[in-house]
């Protein structure tokens, strides 16, 4: 079976927009693939300085995924900081990297951009990031845009050092672009974590129904009728309702005669609907932190002897004593 991995940082709650740009189509994809799923804690370090957050996040994303319904006994699910193989791999990998493709890596241009004093750990983000992705010889890689430099840089290593120490050592891997929709968040633009525009996935049934009541909408009359296609609740609803419901609800707001505070309540049920078995099941994993440490530790075991064989083909690639 062909592999596919992905990385997480545990920078947040998961809110709606991670869930069905993210969560829900990744669960999807590991019904076709060998999945890799790791929560990216030593990524999440350029960033993160307080350590009970860190494991704060890391246990609310594990929970998260696995309330929504991923099956730690078919998907790889571990932390990447156990294993630390990858930091082997990371060292040989940078040894074939130039500086100026790093300097030309867009999070660390970005940070450059806002007068930021970046640490060296943005600069080496994309390193760390192809070790996680050539040391597990993923075929595929489930990546949003955003990623696709990074994508590419691992790719570029990969080839390179085919092309140095023999063909077919490390796996070059493809990047499969997420056709998830972007989902709007309250004001109508990308529903992200940092523009204070988020749904959060599981906050109570009542919490998101204010939530809801709160997207911004047009101002039409209850008579008047509206345009459903860009509108933020009927767009969000259509991701979560059946395909009949949704088209129900074009044609009601369409016509007139209902108004933006049915749809947004239509648009809470159906969220109600999709969320609130996830949301019980969340509230028992997140309960227990041992239980989600013996999953996450689990996963690692089971890689980790795939990460040694990679180390092993490596490290007799470029000279080293191979372990065994
Ligand atoms: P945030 O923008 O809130 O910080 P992240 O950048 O941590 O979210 O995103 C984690 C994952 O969730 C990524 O795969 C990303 O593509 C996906 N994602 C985040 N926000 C959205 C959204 N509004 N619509 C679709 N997918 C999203
Ligand atoms: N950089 C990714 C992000 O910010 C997380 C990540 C780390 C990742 N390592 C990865 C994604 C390997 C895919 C493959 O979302």
């Amino acid at each position: 079976m062909r592999r596919s991995l992905t990385g997480i940082k545990p920078t947040n709650l998961p809110h709606v927009g991670n869930y069905l740009g993210a969560i829900r189509p990744a669960i999807a994809l590991a019904e076709r693939f060998e999945s890799f799923l790791f929560i990216a804690d030593y990524h999440a370090l350029t960033t993160v300085r307080d350590a009970e957050e860190m494991r704060r996040h890391t246990y609310d994303v594990a929970a998260s995924w696995l309330a929504c319904g991923l099956d730690p006994e078919r998907v790889h699910l571990y932390r990447q900081s156990d294993v630390t193989e990858v930091f082997e791999l990371t060292w040989v990998l940078s040894c074939l990297i130039a500086t100026g493709q790093l300097e030309r890596g867009v999070s660390y241009k970005d940070a450059l951009a806002k007068g930021e004093a970046p640490n060296a750990g943005v600069f080496n983000y994309p390193v760390l990031m192809a070790a996680d992705i050539l040391l597990y010889d993923a075929d595929v890689v489930p990546v949003g845009k955003d990623q696709l430099q990074h994508l590419e840089l691992a790719r570029d290593v990969a080839a390179r050092f085919n092309h140095l120490f023999g063909e077919d050592l490390l796996r070059v891997p493809e990047a499969h672009i997420s056709e998830a929709p972007l989902v709007p968040g309250l004001d109508g633009q990308k529903m992200s974590k940092s523009k204070g525009n988020s749904i959060p996935l599981f906050d109570s049934a009542k919490k998101l129904r204010k939530v809801v009541m709160k997207i911004v909408t047009g101002s039409e009359s209850l008579e008047e009728p509206k345009v459903a296609e860009g509108s933020t609740v009927y767009e969000m609803y259509r991701l979560v309702a059946s395909e009949a419901d949704a088209a129900e609800m074009k044609r009601q707001l369409e016509e007139g005669g209902y108004g933006w505070g049915h749809a947004k309540q239509a648009l809470s049920e159906a969220l109600e609907a999709e969320i609130g078995p996830k949301r019980e099941r969340f509230e028992a994993l997140r309960s227990d932190e041992a239980e989600l440490d013996r999953i996450l530790q689990a996963g690692a075991d089971r890689v980790r002897p795939i990460a040694l064989r990679t180390l092993d083909r490596v490290r007799a690639a470029v000279g080293m004593r191979v372990r065994g």
